[in-house]
């Protein structure tokens, strides 16, 4: 089912978890994430949906900003665990969010039946614009 390793496996146990949580009356497409960071700390995120459909948050990204809320910056994975029969990958705004701060985050995503898919970020959003781009310096 899960072959993440240890750390890999809390994730996925926090990002299913998470999943739970999601507000998606809309979609009806639930997502849960969990992100580690270097300093050993996991923060789960959902998927939150509105009525006004195009502000829906994605789960990566609600994760994301909760880290970094709490002073997290640095990070080395992030779970993505989904109700679809494949693992779903990560959205392009999720990848730029994720990029700004772990440019090769390693990303492992889960179906609801365990499958997993992994990936390094980089490989996902190459040429990524980052703040380098900003000042001229790609
Ligand atoms: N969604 C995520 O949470 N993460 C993604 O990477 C892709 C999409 C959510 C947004 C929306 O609430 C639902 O899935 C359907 O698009």
């Amino acid at each position: 089912m899960s072959d993440g390793g240890t750390s890999g496996e809390r994730l996925r146990e926090a990002a299913f978890a998470a999943m739970e949580n999601a507000y998606a009356p809309y979609s009806r497409f639930r997502v849960g994430a969990a992100i580690l960071a270097s300093s050993g700390e996991v923060v789960t995120g959902c998927n939150v949906e509105n009525a006004a459909y195009g502000e829906a948050l994605c789960a990566e990204r609600v994760a994301v900003a909760a880290a970094v809320a709490q002073g997290l910056t640095k990070f080395e994975e992030i779970a993505i665990a989904s109700e679809a029969d494949e693992p779903s990958p990560p959205c392009g705004s999720c990848r730029q969010t994720m990029s700004e701060f772990a440019p090769d985050l390693l990303i492992r995503s889960y179906a609801r039946n365990g499958k997993l898919a992994t990936w390094h970020l980089a490989e996902l959003l190459p040429e990524a614009f980052d703040m380098n781009h900003l000042r001229g310096r790609p």
